[in-house]
């Protein structure tokens, strides 16, 4: 990947980059350093499209880093995000640093097309987006490898499988769980090999209460937490299988039980953490049902409330039209698989 920078009329340098978030299939819960985001287990995600982070990154004459974000694409102006938002996106730009040797600060400016931390991996598309917008103001041009090794610098590792788009991997095949490195990503294969869709019931657009940050450091704490590693690599051999070949009702069926696990964990670790509300098991009863009726689609979920709920392009309408009469359901937003980040000129600020 190639993201040259753009400079501003004041001489500094300015980069926007929008970056979408992902959906897992296979998960990723639980690090063994999570400030370098070592997993504990390989995930795989599909890259989506619709949801997406768009960052602005200038490089200024400043003592700290200044960060200012539209709430939703709805607000006109942009302000101060909340505090715990502004102290990761810090840190995460010290590790940066850190990590290129340079000493520049950074004005950012960023929003979302899609509500922050209700389980739709906003962390993934903003810390990719950040990582990718700040490296580029800077004049760099970070491999693919690189870039996803900059994104999750601070504990996001769903953002290390947003810099690339179709189906992800990380860590690759190969990677050595005993090992000390969070390794590279892979691309199982490109979003044109499957146009797979997503669509997102929208059950709560607020935070949620326990960040997946705090999920990763709780995962061990589950009784049920060994026995989820030890059959992760099946499950992992089964979705690349079904994915290379197509064969939908497979893969549904793991990425389905593999989302039900996760929330096992959660509701299992101590302290437990419960993600889902009454609308949640709404939702993956009206799935259910549609699969009943005939219209193959699969449920899934992050660390969140929403339920994404993965179809062809042929049951999308039939799913928006279900999902839609579920009480409890605000909106549903249509995304799938999609390219990954890409530079504009559209500068946010
Ligand atoms: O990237 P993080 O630290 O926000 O963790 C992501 C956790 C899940 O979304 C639940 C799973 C995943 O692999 O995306």
């Amino acid at each position: 990947m190639s993201i040259p920078s753009s400079s501003s009329p004041s001489g500094g340098s300015v980069a926007t980059v929008v970056s979408p978030s992902n959906i897992a299939f296979v998960k990723y819960w639980g690090a063994r350093d999570l400030e370098r985001a070592v997993p504990e287990n390989a995930s795989l995600s599909m890259t989506l499209r619709a949801c997406v982070t768009r960052t602005t990154a200038r490089v200024a004459d400043l003592e700290q880093d200044e960060i200012l974000w539209r709430g939703s694409t709805d607000e006109a102006e942009l302000r101060p995000p909340p505090p715990a938002f502004v102290e990761r996106a810090r840190r995460h730009l010290d590790l940066l640093r850190a990590r290129l040797g340079v000493d520049a600060r950074f004005r950012i400016a960023t929003e979302n097309s899609f509500p922050a931390a209700a389980g739709i991996a906003s962390s993934a598309s903003g810390f990719s987006a950040l990582a990718l917008a700040t490296t580029a103001a800077l004049g760099l041009q970070p491999s693919i490898e690189e870039a996803s090794e900059l994104a999750r610098l601070g504990g996001s590792g769903s953002a290390t499988r947003s810099v690339a788009g179709g189906y992800i991997q990380w860590p690759q095949t190969g990677w050595d769980a005993a090992s000390e490195s969070g390794g590279a990503i892979e691309q199982v294969a490109p979003a044109s090999h499957w146009d797979l869709r997503d669509v997102i019931a929208i059950v709560s657009s607020g935070a949620k209460g326990v960040s997946s940050l705090d999920g990763h450091r709780r995962a061990r704490s589950s009784p049920f937490f060994a026995r989820r590693l030890e059959t992760l690599p099946e499950r992992l051999a089964i979705v690349r299988r079904a994915l290379a070949e197509q064969d939908f009702a497979t893969l549904g069926r793991e990425i389905e039980a593999e989302a039900i696990d996760l929330h096992m964990m959660a509701m299992t670790s101590r302290p437990p953490i419960y993600y889902w509300t009454a609308a949640t098991l709404d939702v993956l009863a009206a799935v259910r049902e549609l699969r009943a009726d005939g219209v193959p689609a699969w449920s899934t979920m992050d660390a969140g409330a929403n339920v994404h709920v993965i179809c062809r392009p042929a049951g999308q309408e039939d799913v928006v039209a279900r999902l839609g009469d579920v009480p409890g359901v605000d909106r549903c937003i249509l995304d799938g698989v999609g390219d990954g980040p890409r530079r504009t000129a559209e500068h946010l600020a």
